[in-house]
């Protein structure tokens, strides 16, 4: 080990960056001094408690020898803040931010900056964790619950869930409950029409082809439906913008057994007849241009909206209404404390993190505008789309879908040359001229249009769209300027729907979409929503396996700058060369703290990456001529999203027992392992485990997996305990994937986005996902080695690099943290688990310790032997001491488990743990009966100001003990907005849109 390493880098004075001479003419300041909580002085402090002397003594007792790191990373020196975003700024420089016309699914919009400022830029929401502690997430909950009434508003059904992660990935979705809702296992087919987005049809065939599903790629118009086919898919309005009338196909599909999933455009569900009204079963799609930012591919929400008979095999998380201890309306998730669907492998779906914070700006964006602006924002685009085709047929072109489709088509025409209506995208056939030339001349001008083949491109216009962007589309049509003004094409008479596709239901009639069009009253609104939230700018969030670390404001700057926030994420590679070399040194990055040989980006949660990993293993067996390897062993202790997804991966999940120190019970793994050696694909593990320590057998375990034909996946949620200290490559895995959102500081957003990229083993590298619009590529170290040809296993998210935006944040964490910085972080990380640990061991003790009595970054707490309060009442009680509850019940049914992180400092650890142990003690005042069994702080909690201040107070303690047990709580008193909710009776009466809400809430 290098010596620079032991020194602590939160004091510059002793940074290796200030040795040389040269160095002290840099600015002073480290971001690893922001990104530490723990002063030097603190770490010898907490030190001293834990009985070491050294950081680094403790961290050779708690990580296992015989997998340490014996370098430093070879990554880039730490930096100031303000030298990185210089240096990210300039890579940044190198996109081109075009006007984009290339539609596919993604369109520009106008976030509304007081959306863009008190959201999106606002750690008061991006800071917050998934709304699982209900009486502290009120305000996201209320605002997801808003998204989902303006989802099933606008497409026609009767329940929606919270988000899910792209458009792609939520027909995939789709199709997969469709196949769980047939009962004939004789339908395995499934139909999509090749009038979908091609990245739509490519997830879908990749999600099916694992589960050995059929699909057919056809023309709706002539597919004859038999008993094979469980469902079938179309875009509406299709990908060449066409909007087909669908009922007589949903008929037919329905009459044949089959059912119907529509991908719809939110937008266009304003003016056209929403997908539940002519017999969709399910629709799904995109609520980006709902004052989403492109961001070169996202983070933007997907939704999805069903019928109500089917929302127990709806995937994702549901927000529904129930009431609290004083009967008041109250929110929390439905079906279920947790995940809803993710029952392992009885899942209805893996998705775990999905899109929380863009389902909140597209409702807040739907409150705002209201139903009168979404409208008219849509009118206008219809119209301009309308002057635009008009000009285009002025210049001799021929417009529109029907060319292109048969004539026999269902549906009704708009009137004009028998073109099916559009809403905002046309195809135009160039006739004589080639369509690459006019993409060239285009671009000549910053404007991107759409290829579609060697003699037609495609024009989408947004809300953006303006009429100077008409006059320049028509020059570049016209190859110069035209003869004729835009005045002459608005005079003549707008677009007419034909009434069989006009909607004529109202939509978002509730008060809150009609109420707060005001800047000033938007404003209070979403302030009075993030005051009912507790997020990290309120105190620390300590979440087992969930890593709320800091999300520093620098990391989050670069997000919004337009060069990364306004490119189309099919933009021609040319013009996002700064993206690439983000990519690039990200993927170099990563591989090098992982040791892999590749990284792919694509996949946009945990969940995804677990998934694509499962997928890229069993396409190695494929490649030799081993698919009948299906089996992947799970340890009992797994996250439910493993055997979730290795089921989603076509894989047969076999338990692996843990031992009762919590680690995989190396026996059982070595008799499943040989039971079935010849079936065996892979082992999914956690490390450290999700018991939150480092296992010492880890690589006798991947070992056995290898020796029997397996691949091992590593789950990397705890890599935060890895970095800088041992690498998952080394110790014996294949494949790994990395939550972005936990250990590289994107933040999570109330429920997402999250980022899930995978690292594979150099022998796996030819098989990460490819992408069907955009070629994909992950620079490969050691990429000499590749024999075989690139074999991907198809797309397994709408964009090439998934949420490509938020990259940024990671870029910035690890450029300015540097080698040195990251691997001081991992060994606080796991200092301040332990100092947890240490001073709360004689009140609640640890469950499950390692390697010299130390946990690894997290420590599970044993609330089990209480007799008269529950780990559930601990986690409520804490909310009226200012704290968010550690992961309750996980892996552990009565247990708390705590991850403080390197980022919280130990003034705030020390609150953290007198809470607990102020706790502690109405605990032993319970158990011996010095208070009430039932009338207590704990089973009472959490207290709102309202039962604080009513006039009849009849509880056996005082006021003051119920709200202000702690003396810093005089200081800053966080208030939760609801009493204890019921869940029980939520989910006996399940209310899961705002009709529920604005029937029981009183206007304010
Ligand atoms: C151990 C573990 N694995 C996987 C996941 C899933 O990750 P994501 O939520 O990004 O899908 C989680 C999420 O909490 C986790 O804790």
């Amino acid at each position: 080990m290098q010596a620079t390493e032991n020194k602590l880098t939160t004091d510059p004075a002793t940074q290796p960056a200030m040795t040389g001479s040269m160095d002290w003419l840099k600015h002073p300041d480290r971001f690893v001094r922001r990104h530490i909580g723990p002063a030097p002085s603190d770490v010898e402090q907490m030190l001293a408690v834990l009985g070491y002397r050294s950081l680094d003594e403790l961290v050779d007792a708690a990580v296992p020898a015989n997998i340490r790191l014996a370098k430093l990373l070879k990554l880039p020196a730490g930096r100031s803040e303000f030298g990185v975003l210089n240096e990210l700024r300039a890579i940044a420089a190198q996109n081109q931010v075009f006007r984009s016309h290339i539609g596919l699914g993604y369109h520009d919009c106008i976030t509304p900056p007081v959306i863009q400022r008190n959201i999106l830029e606002n750690p008061g929401w991006y800071t917050q964790y998934t709304p699982y502690q209900a009486e502290i997430s009120q305000g996201r909950l209320e605002m997801l619950l808003n998204f989902q009434t303006m989802v099933c508003d606008l497409t026609g059904l009767e329940i929606a869930n919270a988000s899910l992660l792209d458009e792609a990935t939520a027909a995939a979705e789709a199709m997969m409950m469709c196949h769980r809702l047939q009962h004939e296992e004789s339908r395995d087919v499934f139909f999509v029409s090749q009038h979908c987005h091609p990245q739509v049809i490519e997830v879908v065939q990749t999600r099916a082809k694992a589960l050995n599903l059929g699909i057919v790629v056809g023309n709706h118009l002539s597919f004859n439906f038999d008993g094979r086919l469980f469902g079938a898919l179309v875009q509406y309005p299709d990908t060449t913008g066409a909007i087909h009338d669908y009922q007589a196909f949903a008929e037919d599909a329905h009459r044949a057994g089959a059912l119907v999933i529509v991908a719809a455009d939110l937008l266009s569900l304003t003016l056209f007849k929403p997908p539940g009204e002519f017999g969709a079963d399910v629709a799904v799609g995109s609520a980006q241009r709902f004052g989403v930012p492109l961001g070169y591919g996202g983070p933007h929400a997907a939704y999805f909206a069903t019928r109500e008979a089917f929302k127990r095999q709806m995937p994702g998380r549901l927000v529904g209404v129930s009431k609290d201890s004083s009967g008041r309306p109250a929110l929390r998730l439905a079906l279920g404390t947790r995940e809803q669907h993710i029952r392992r492998e009885k899942a209805t779906s893996n998705i775990c993190t999905a899109q929380a914070l863009l389902a909140n700006m597209a409702a807040a964006y739907a409150i705002y505008h209201g139903p009168e602006g979404l409208k008219n924002i849509a009118r206008r685009i219809h119209r301009l789309t309308a002057v635009l085709a008009a000009g285009l047929e002025r210049l001799g072109y021929k417009v529109g879908q029907a060319s292109r489709l048969s004539s026999s088509a269902r549906g009704d025409t708009d009137g004009q040359a028998g073109r099916l209506p559009y809403f905002d995208t046309l195809v135009v056939d160039l006739d004589a001229r080639n369509s690459s030339d006019l993409v060239k001349i285009a671009e000549t001008h910053r404007i991107n249009l759409r290829v579609i083949d060697a003699k037609t491109v495609g024009v989408a216009l947004d809300e953006t769209a303006t009429v100077e962007d008409l006059r320049a589309l028509l020059q570049i049509f016209n190859i110069g300027p035209v003869d004729f003004s835009l005045e002459e094409l608005v005079e003549q008479p707008g677009p007419v729907i034909p009434s069989s596709l006009a909607r004529t239901t109202p939509f978002l009639t509730h008060a809150v979409f009609n109420r707060y069009h005001s800047e000033t009253e938007m404003l209070r609104y979403l302030k009075r929503l993030e005051s009912r939230d507790l997020s990290l700018t309120t105190s620390m969030i300590p979440l087992g396996s969930c890593t709320m670390k800091l999300n520093a404001t620098c990391e989050m700057v670069p997000v919004s700058w337009p060069e990364f926030s306004g490119i189309h994420p099919f933009a021609p590679p040319a013009q996002t060369q700064g993206y690439r070399i983000l990519f690039g040194q990200l993927e170099e990055w990563l591989a090098e703290i992982t040791g892999f040989s590749a990284i792919s980006l694509q996949p946009n949660a945990g969940s995804q990456g677990e998934y694509a990993g499962l997928l890229v293993i069993r396409k190695y067996h494929q490649s030799r001529g081993a698919l009948h390897r299906n089996v992947c062993l799970i340890p009992t202790s797994a996250h439910g999203t493993n055997p979730a997804s290795a089921v989603m991966a076509g894989l047969e999940v076999v338990a692996v027992a843990c031992d009762k120190e919590g680690n995989i019970d190396v026996a059982d793994l070595r008799a499943k392992a040989r039971a079935h050696k010849d079936r065996l694909a892979s082992l999914m593990v956690t490390y450290p485990s999700t018991h939150g320590v480092f296992e010492g057998s880890i690589e006798k375990i991947c070992a056995v997996i290898h020796e029997f034909g397996g691949q091992v996946y590593m789950d990397g949620a705890n890599l935060n305990a890895q970095v800088g200290l041992c690498r998952p490559a080394d110790i014996g895995s294949d494949v790994c994937h990395l939550n972005l959102h936990k250990t590289f500081c994107i933040p999570h957003g109330g429920g997402g986005p999250g980022m899930g990229p995978i690292g594979v083993a150099g022998h796996l590298v030819n098989f990460l996902p490819g992408h069907p619009v955009v070629e994909v590529r992950a620079s490969a170290r050691g990429a000499d080695n590749l024999k075989v040809e690139l074999q991907p296993i198809g797309a397994v998210a709408s964009a090439p690099w998934g949420s490509a935006s938020i990259l940024a944040i990671s870029w910035v964490y690890i450029a300015a943290m540097g080698a040195a910085g990251l691997t001081e972080s991992t060994k606080i990380a796991i200092l301040n688990a332990n100092y947890i640990a240490k001073r709360l061991e004689e009140y609640f003790p640890t469950l499950y310790q390692g390697h010299g009595g130390l946990v690894a970054h997290e420590c599970i707490l044993d609330l089990r032997d209480f007799k008269s309060v529950t780990a559930e009442d601990v986690a409520k009680r804490l909310m009226d001491y200012g704290f968010h509850a550690p992961t309750l019940s996980w892996p552990v049914a009565g247990t708390m488990m705590v991850e403080p992180t390197e980022s919280e400092s130990k003034a705030e650890l020390d609150r953290f743990c007198d809470a607990m142990i102020a706790i502690y003690g109405e605990i032993s005042a319970i158990e011996t009966g010095r208070i009430d069994q039932q009338n207590n702080p704990l089973k009472n909690a959490p207290h709102t100001a309202e039962m604080i201040a009513a006039d009849n107070w009849t509880r056996p303690y005082s006021r003051e003990q119920a709200a202000f047990p702690a003396p810093w709580l005089k200081e800053h008193k966080f208030w939760p907005a609801v009493g204890r909710i019921d869940n029980v009776y939520g989910d006996r009466n399940p209310v899961c849109t705002c009709a529920g809400m604005e029937a029981i809430q009183p206007e304010r």
